[in-house]
């Protein structure tokens, strides 16, 4: 007999979706998850279109496979790539996106200037442009992106002179000075909450998209009768890179020991 499809599917570029999956497990602790990092193709925010999309279908059709009942684009750049093509490509899943909560920058930006921190991808594609135009209400929006941050991470590097050289290179005085909130729109920022915190202090509100994203989960899991019915999750790790071990950085980053597999896809 088929096995069931009991997890909920993450995935990402690389390692930022972690973030989203700490999110997902500290909500919804019974739910088993299986997660894929596309470091084969690792970073996602200087491709085109056309090879993202082909990526997150490969992704998300692993993810399947692997049984998941839902999947989470656990990447901003992923998300506004096409959203609505892996919906329709996969209309039995639910599938749900990551995006920069500008909403919620904008109600919580006393000034009515906030500042939006992304992958060139994602500052620059046309959805990212239909979120502040509809939902920043009026306020001056920064829309701000980096390119070496990714990599940063990705090493495990989350603090630090080099991770400060690059933070302060696009958080400058002047865009400090003018607004009171960051909304992160890449999933690999919220492991640099620390540092971003170290520079911009205590008056400018830094928010990430984790909190929402796990609640829309745990609202589509339930409004579909689709929560797990077994009390003991398993957590389940991908890679489709080569060339050396990914645990050591996944578990760095988690705090926490996991083995990550290869996936070749
Ligand atoms: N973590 C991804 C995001 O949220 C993409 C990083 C990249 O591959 O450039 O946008």
């Amino acid at each position: 007999m088929e096995k069931p499809s009991t997890a909920i599917g993450i995935l990402d570029s690389g390692f930022g979706g972690l973030s989203v999956y700490q999110s997902i497990s500290a909500l919804l602790p019974h739910e088993s998850t299986v997660y894929i990092g596309d470091h084969a193709y690792l970073p996602y925010g200087e491709k085109s279109v056309h090879v993202i999309q082909q990526r997150m279908l490969a992704l998300i059709r692993f993810l399947i496979h692997k049984h998941a009942k839902l999947i989470v684009i656990a990447c901003n750049t992923g998300t506004v790539a096409g959203i609505e093509l892996y919906r329709t490509t996969f209309p039995d899943v639910p599938i749900v996106g990551v995006v920069p909560v500008i909403k919620t920058a904008a109600a919580l930006s006393n000034r009515k200037r906030f500042a939006v921190l992304s992958t060139k991808f994602t500052a620059g594609s046309a959805y990212q442009k239909y979120l502040i135009e509809e939902f920043a209400n009026g306020c001056i929006v920064h829309n701000l992106w980096c390119p070496n941050l990714v990599p940063l991470v990705e090493q495990g590097v989350v603090s630090g002179p080099a991770v400060e050289k690059e933070l302060r290179w696009i958080l400058t005085p002047k865009i400090l000075s003018d607004i009171d909130v960051i909304a992160l729109g890449c999933t690999h920022y919220p492991f640099l909450t620390a540092a971003i915190r170290a520079i911009v202090g205590n008056d400018i509100t830094v928010l990430d998209s984790g909190g929402a994203v796990s609640r829309q989960v745990a609202r589509i899991l339930e409004h579909n009768g689709m929560k797990a019915r077994t009390k003991k999750p398993t957590y389940t790790f991908f890679s489709t890179g080569t060339g050396h071990d990914y645990s050591p950085i996944a578990s760095l980053l988690l705090r926490q020991n996991v083995h990550v597999a290869y996936a070749d896809i």
